[in-house]
């Protein structure tokens, strides 16, 4: 075994991770410089700039992406949630983003794009059916796996052979990479395991001091993240349920699959593991204990009900999720009470989610009690972000 410029063909390193390669060890450095960086990382000023989310104000991107460009990284919105973008071929960019939110290594980022003519340079090939796919749902809220190009820095892919590419709609984040010229990557503008921020104001709150700049373009309007299409796997597989439903996937593609659903870890969450690094199932975990119920609009209310009955009794703060017509149950008990809008609407609950999510925190509640919202169209990322929140357990079930 041979280090420093030689070949590493297997070792071990000291957190139990194999190593098989010399990339894999130079990249276990990079790790933990990172891990000390965002521990002593020095406090710096974070700029909000107001733009106009449908005609960005040409000065305020050219600011961004000159940051960009310096290798800075930005807060930009997109139509699914805040963004935390760097230039894609910059590796110490793409470390300050790491920085910035605490992220692991192990957790692959998006590449955003603004023009079909960027695919070339981020991978090998592209598929039939991603051209399909790309033709009816770019602009938008859908990621697709390919196979990896050469030029992608490891920084990106975690070490993966495929990348994630997507081109967002919102005319800010488009603006932004045509400006740079050259593709952004960004995940989603949180700290490591929190819910993703759909107001400028929430990315503040998570990386304030951490970023020089955020690009302020109001709410999102979808308010969930991206799907995540794995177009590597023999099945077109969705690794994250997102923006776009399943059933306009099918529309395209019949074959599109589920991925194998919200393992429990330790019980062979393995390939999903591999697969898709940063779907861990606490990935959006709220910081406080969220117990999602099931059944019938009746049931899961009277449920719910007796639950907060227990928890306030045993002077418990506790929060309930729920949808409008479920307020008046909890009204007058004491309960912080958040609604979503229409259950019978996924995409109004679908972009109040996180913001409701992040307002129970600061209510401080001790626990939150949420309503199941189906999961047609996009209720299909809604049960997933709220299942991870719920570290996978349907209360009611064992
Ligand atoms: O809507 C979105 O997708 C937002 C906005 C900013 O575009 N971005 C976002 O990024 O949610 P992030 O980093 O929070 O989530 C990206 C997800 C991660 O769960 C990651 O594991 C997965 O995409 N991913 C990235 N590259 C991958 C790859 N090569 N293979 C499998 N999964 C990948
Ligand atoms: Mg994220």
């Amino acid at each position: 075994m041979y280090l420093f410029g030689r070949k590493l063909t297997r070792g071990r390193f000291e957190d139990g991770g194999v190593l098989y390669s010399y990339e894999q060890f130079s990249f276990q450095l990079r790790r933990i410089k990172v891990e000390k960086q965002f521990k002593y990382m020095p406090h710096i000023r974070t700029e909000i700039i107001a733009v106009n989310p449908v005609h960005p104000e040409p000065t305020a991107i050219e600011r961004a992406a000159k940051l960009l460009r310096d290798g800075e990284v930005v807060v930009f919105p997109t139509e699914t949630v805040y963004g935390l973008g760097a230039a894609a071929f910059q590796t110490a960019a793409l470390e300050r983003i790491f920085v910035a939110k605490g992220r692991p290594f192990n957790d692959p980022l998006i590449v955003h794009i603004a023009g079909e003519h960027e695919l070339e340079l981020l991978t090998t090939a592209i598929p039939e059916h991603a051209q399909r796919l790309a033709q009816v749902f770019w602009p938008g809220p859908l990621t697709l796996i390919l196979p990896r190009g050469p030029r992608v820095p490891s920084l990106v892919t975690a070490g993966l052979e495929t990348v994630a590419i997507r081109m967002p709609r919102h005319p800010v984040a488009l603006a932004l990479i045509r400006a740079l010229g050259s593709p952004v990557a960004a995940p989603s503008a949180n700290r490591f395991m929190h819910v993703s921020p759909t107001t400028a104001q929430h990315a503040l709150a998570d990386l304030a001091g951490r970023v020089p700049l955020i690009l302020d373009g109001g709410p999102c309007q979808i308010g969930v993240e991206s799907t995540v299409l794995d177009l590597c796997s023999e099945v077109p597989t969705i690794l994250r349920p997102g923006g776009i439903s399943l059933e306009a996937l099918r529309s395209v593609l019949p074959h599109v699959q589920l991925p194998i659903q919200h393992k429990v870890p330790g019980r062979g969450e393995d390939v999903q593991a591999k697969k898709a690094p940063g779907q861990l199932l606490t990935h959006y975990a709220p910081t406080i204990p969220l117990l999602l119920f099931d059944g019938t609009d009746e049931a899961m209310r009277a449920s719910m009900l007796a639950e907060m009955q227990r928890r306030s009794a045993q002077g418990e703060r506790v929060g309930v999720l729920v949808a409008d017509a479920d307020v008046p149950v909890f009204q007058g008990t004491g309960s912080i009470i958040q609604t979503l809008g229409n259950a019978a609407d996924p995409a109004e609950v679908a972009a109040a989610l996180f913001a409701g999510l992040r307002a129970l925190e600061e209510a401080r509640v001790q626990v939150i009690l949420c309503r199941n919202f189906g999961d047609r169209g996009l209720g299909l990322a809604i049960r997933d972000r709220l299942l991870k929140a719920a570290g996978g357990k349907i209360f009611g079930q064992d």
